[in-house]
């Protein structure tokens, strides 16, 4: 026997009967000469997990499992979502799970009621233990994201998003908070919860930043140990009792430090750093008894973690003795190579246990599954080791002898939900997780008794506080009206100021008729989730400064001025920071705005006075280029270091003169993007026909002559489609500020596009820029579109110089793109980009411009 085999058969014997089949499968690698030689690393602990294995379970487990045909089988594994599945669905075929993605409703409604969600839960538990169509009684369990709270439901209580808990560096708060957010989510018939993320974040571009708690992997170790311990509840107590849902560490593993901070992108650690830094929210949750652990999008060293027997199998299950089971992420296994959404043996025989299959992929996937283990292509062991992994988490959380969703203890305890010793958890943690940076002159804490000027456009907008993930999956699209009993930043301090006799006004542009004391200006990033939050570099407003506009302004009337910056990250704001007097990190506090008040305002009693005791959990950055900043990493030298944060009385140390100048771009950046995976700041797209323009917010919008929506060509929403209906009718992104592309003209880069032609032009198709002073220069692609063969990707490159020939000012560009046609066409596009393009990609001769 090698020493390998010697240490693969040793662990899997201490490992017991409950990883048997995993171990065959092992062995049969192994026999196979088939092995990972990374294998048996010694870097991946045996984690000792706080809920063991319990022979009584595992006895259940072998018998049901015997029971069960290879369809039911398959069955448990398939977890689709609920716009496209019905109860019905449910019925026929017994899906182990199912899911409600973010911005997904019990009937499509945003407004449904926690009754609604209840009615869903019941409906889908009544159909999968129904035996009548599939011959099983076997309880599904629904998955949902209650990331910062149970925040697909309007009422919910919103808690800081995990960026600012970081900054609060409080673990026992951290498990109130998730057992608050587990009896939520109970009372709405709801199983299982897709949290915590614990990434460990090293590049602060990456859009995800604001999910993860710090870039320390010891403060996401502790976190992740006490939020799943404050979902599931203890072992011996009330493990997955009436309050407890099950809870997932996510995404395995990796996901915080891919190159460019790109989201789904690439990890390129060492073994080591993979454990010693992405691996740490692991060994915390899976200690503390988390039962899933959900795959990553991303790839490790170019190979897809859903894809990879060695970090699912190997490292996860064998190594580190993990015997709950791993889901996918969103059509997660459709990205191995080889793999669709509908057909993807790989991801099984990698090791994921239940497919997350949202889409109308699922059925596909289910049949070509069944076959697939029919014809040996996935073995019987695998699906067996899969589906006992899946039984015994039901088995734990005692689906099978629980009552029904409608009829569990907190079920439609709907005062519950939101309820004020809830809400007040959340101010907690809101006071806790601010981090004040720049205190001049000790202006803080200001006296409520002053006359208050409150401007900035996220002043009184609790959708822009909470951002994504908030009811809609982008966060986008929502008004107060959608946060009944939440609050906004405003109005804790109106309240405060009205008690207290001061003065207050509100005005979002800086406006007042009476010269106030004071200004507090809160502003900052718009709501975005995933691989649209990405961004290129950390400059705050780029090319487009009116939040700096207008702290100017106040400061020049001789204003103080004191800013609220709500972000997901850290962001190059040197010049915000100069224009102002106090500066304070609020990061997305969720639906308890009024809680900054609580800090910000002088108390009446001293004693009772809070003071700012968040510390910052990532790097604070003194150049936009400082994107992947972490405390000990070589020549480490940030604006303010990990764990800054002033206290009350403490002396301010940062300038008014910061650096305020951008450097050029690195060569290796000479790229802009405009269009990749979302539209990208400072872009903002639109269509418009017959003198209407329609600002794009979602993924369909249509006019009169034109229709548009998002496709997922890779990842979610990654395309777009467009379809020009037969009038004048165009596809625009523009930015009313102009942007500078001399740089990209000097080096005789062009604006290029991925795109496909799905319906060629029956007119003239015109490409478009446009200059400051309604300057423009056209080119005719009619001709090239026409010679490419229909429903193929290809790219496409019009020089820059074409555009400059005609007279285009590149200094100042306000529009980079604009398509329009008159006649029917349509097209799909992947990406737009400026950037310098080689021989490979179809220039088009300016000849054709008109
Ligand atoms: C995200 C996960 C989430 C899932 C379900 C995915 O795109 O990466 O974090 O749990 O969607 O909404
Ligand atoms: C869906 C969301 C979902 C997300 C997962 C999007 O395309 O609209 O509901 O949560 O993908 O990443």
């Amino acid at each position: 026997m090698s020493y390998q085999k010697y240490v693969k058969t040793l662990l899997c014997v201490i490992a017991s009967s409950s990883l048997l089949f995993a171990c065959n499968d092992v062995e049969q690698k192994i026999e196979n000469n088939n092995v990972n030689p990374r294998h048996a690393s010694g870097i991946w602990p045996r984690i000792d997990s706080a809920v063991k294995a319990e022979p009584q379970i595992e006895r259940k487990v072998a018998k049901l499992l015997a029971s069960m045909t290879i369809e039911q089988k398959v069955a448990q594994m398939i977890q689709p979502e609920i716009r496209d599945i019905t109860v019905e669905d449910m019925r026929r075929y017994g899906f182990g799970s199912y899911l409600n993605g973010g911005g997904a409703f019990p009937n499509n409604n945003k407004s449904s009621t926690p009754a609604d969600w209840i009615n869903l839960a019941e409906a889908m538990y009544q159909a999968s233990i129904d035996d009548s169509l599939d011959d099983i009684s076997i309880p599904t369990m629904w998955g949902t994201d209650a990331v910062h709270g149970h925040n697909n439901v309007i009422g919910a209580t919103l808690f800081p998003h995990n960026i600012g808990l970081g900054a609060a560096n409080n673990p026992e708060l951290i498990e109130k908070i998730a057992q608050i957010t587990a009896t939520e989510v109970m009372v709405t018939g709801i199983d299982w919860v897709f949290a915590p993320t614990v990434a460990t974040v090293r590049d602060d571009r990456w859009g995800r930043a604001y999910e993860g708690y710090s870039e320390a992997p010891e403060i996401v170790k502790s976190y992740s140990s006490a939020i799943v311990k404050g979902l599931q509840g203890y072992p011996e107590k009330d493990f997955l009792g009436d309050k407890n849902v099950i809870s997932t560490v996510k995404h395995f593993i990796g996901d915080g430090g891919t190159s460019n901070g790109d989201d789904q992108g690439d990890n390129l650690a060492t073994e080591q750093d993979l454990f010693d830094l992405h691996g740490q929210g692991y060994v915390g949750g899976l200690s503390a008894g988390a039962q899933t652990v959900m795959a990553s999008f991303n790839s490790w060293r170019g190979e897809k973690v859903h894809g990879s027997h060695y970090l699912l199998t190997e490292v996860l299950k064998n190594n580190m003795g993990f015997d709950g089971f791993v889901v996918g992420d969103w059509n997660g296994h459709g990205q191995i190579a080889g793999c669709s959404n509908e057909n993807c043996p790989n991801a099984v025989n990698a090791g994921l246990d239940m497919y997350m299959v949202p889409t109308d992929a699922w059925k596909p996937l289910l049949e070509n599954t069944i076959e697939q283990v029919k014809q040996g292509v996935i073995p019987i062991a695998r699906i067996d080791d899969a589906v006992s992994r899946i039984l015994r988490v039901k088995y734990r959380a005692g689906l099978f002898d629980k009552p029904s969703p409608a009829n569990r203890p907190l079920s439609g305890k709907t005062e519950l939900i939101g309820s004020e010793s809830h809400r007040e958890v959340a101010r907690q943690a809101v006071r806790e997780s601010l981090v004040l940076l720049k205190n001049n002159d000790n202006i803080l804490p200001l006296s409520p008794k002053l006359n208050i000027l409150v401007a900035g456009d996220a002043a009184d907008n609790i959708g822009k506080q909470a951002g994504g993930w908030t009811i809609t999956w982008q966060g986008t699209g929502n008004n107060n009206n959608d946060f009944p009993d939440g609050s906004s930043i405003y109005d804790g301090l109106a309240e405060q100021v009205s008690k207290a006799g001061g003065s207050i006004t509100l005005d979002t542009e800086g406006g007042f008729t009476e010269k106030p004391d004071v200004a507090i200006v809160v502003f900052g990033e718009d709501p975005y989730a995933e691989g649209h939050g990405d961004i290129s570099n950390l400059e705050y407003q780029r090319g487009d400064k009116k939040d700096l506009a207008l702290l100017r302004k106040l400061k020049a009337q001789g204003i103080p001025v004191v800013s609220i910056f709500i972000s997901g990250r850290p962001l190059w704001v040197n010049p915000e920071l100069n224009a102002s007097d106090a500066f304070v990190a609020a990061w997305l506090p969720g639906s308890e705005g009024k809680a900054v008040a609580d800090v910000l305002l002088k108390s009446k009693a001293e004693q009772q006075q809070y003071d700012f005791i968040g510390q910052l959990s990532f790097s604070w950055p003194k150049s936009p280029y400082q994107t992947s900043l972490n405390q000990g990493d070589q020549g480490y030298a940030p604006l303010l270091p990990f764990g800054f944060g002033l206290r009350y009385g403490q002396l301010s140390i940062l300038p008014n003169t910061l650096n305020e100048q951008v450097a050029s771009l690195p060569d290796a950046d000479n790229e802009m993007a405009i269009f990749k995976r979302a539209t990208l700041p400072p872009w903002q797209a639109s269509i418009a026909s017959s003198k209407i323009t329609m600002a794009i917010n979602s993924s369909t919008a249509q006019l009169e002559n034109i229709s548009f929506r998002t496709l997922d060509r890779f990842v979610q929403e990654d395309t777009i489609s467009l379809k020009f209906l037969g009038e004048q009718a165009s596809y625009v992104v523009a930015n009313p500020f102009s942007e500078d592309l001399r740089d990209f003209a000097q080096s005789d880069a062009s604006l290029v596009l991925e795109l496909q032609v799905n319906e060629p032009p029956k007119g003239k198709v015109f490409v478009e820029m446009n200059c400051e002073g309604d300057c423009a220069a056209q080119v005719d692609i009619t001709a090239f579109l026409s010679s490419k063969p229909q429903d193929k990707w290809w790219s496409l490159a019009i020089p820059l110089s074409c555009f400059s020939a005609q007279g285009l000012d590149m200094s100042k560009v306000t529009v980079p793109f604009k398509l329009s046609s008159n006649r029917e066409f349509t097209v799909k596009i992947h990406q737009i980009a400026i950037k310098p393009v080689n021989e490979s990609i179809s220039k088009v001769s300016c000849g054709h411009a008109e």
